[in-house]
């Protein structure tokens, strides 16, 4: 995709003036990252804001026995690092690569100037942060509420509402995280997610064909979980 359709893809940016798509691929540009890679550590400090043209990206927190807890996974037209933009204070999260991406980068400074004018840049910004602390809340919910089969289910809930295409009812997630990622967005282990899931399809629930994972009756695996 070319930098002026990815910036109108993106759904913060989707609403704006042409002038103002133009002004927005005229101070970013792509950077290439391969899959494993590090975009950024948690504490350090930050100036640039990324979005992503094409990959995944996941956003981590990690504990001193370097145990991780996964926030989120970010495909195409999602952004990230608007925090310490904002704030001033340091990446509050790490950013690791999960599949080769193209970032696009902008610095704080012309992200500012943006954010200042364009009232519309600024409001959309702010919906897609009260989304993400919707969700933030949703998993602090699932979190501290539900047993490890409900996490489980609720994390792939989160994805399929994420990422996964609607046909009939069921729910198809290609490209479905490894089990230790989902592991470490659901806070549980590997062995409880590999057991959850073989009960799920015991149960009929779901389905697994090579790396696309399905939902059989998304509605009604919604009811049970949610
Ligand atoms: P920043 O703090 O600059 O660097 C880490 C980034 O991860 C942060 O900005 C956000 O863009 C992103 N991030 C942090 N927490 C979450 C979350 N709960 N959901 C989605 N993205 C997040």
């Amino acid at each position: 995709m070319d930098t002026h359709n990815l910036i109108r893809s993106v759904p913060i940016f989707s609403e704006l003036e042409e002038s103002t798509i133009k002004q927005i691929v005229d101070i970013g540009l792509i950077r290439k990252y391969t899959k494993n890679s590090i975009v950024f550590l948690e504490e350090e400090a930050g100036a640039i804001l990324f979005i992503i043209s094409t990959g995944k990206v996941k956003i981590v927190r990690t504990d001193d026995e370097g145990r991780e807890v996964i926030l989120s996974i970010l495909g195409p037209g999602d952004f990230f690092g608007e925090m310490a933009l904002l704030d001033g204070m340091p990446r509050s999260a790490t950013v690791v690569v999960l599949a080769a991406s193209e970032l696009f980068v902008i610095n704080r400074r012309e992200f500012i100037k943006l954010i200042e004018g364009s009232p519309q840049v600024a409001t959309s910004l702010l919906g897609e942060l009260t989304r993400r602390l919707r969700k933030a809340d949703t998993q602090i919910e699932n979190l501290s509420l539900k047993d490890a089969v409900g996490r489980v289910a609720s994390v792939i809930i989160q994805i399929a509402d994420d990422s996964g295409k609607i046909k009939k009812g069921q729910v198809y997630i290609d490209d479905f995280p490894l089990q230790q990622d989902l592991a470490n967005m659901a806070g549980t282990s590997r062995e409880t997610i590999s057991r959850t899931i073989r009960q799920f399809m015991r149960l009929g629930y779901v389905d697994q064909q090579g790396n696309t994972f399905i939902i059989n009756e998304y509605e009604k695996f919604k009811n049970i979980f949610s």
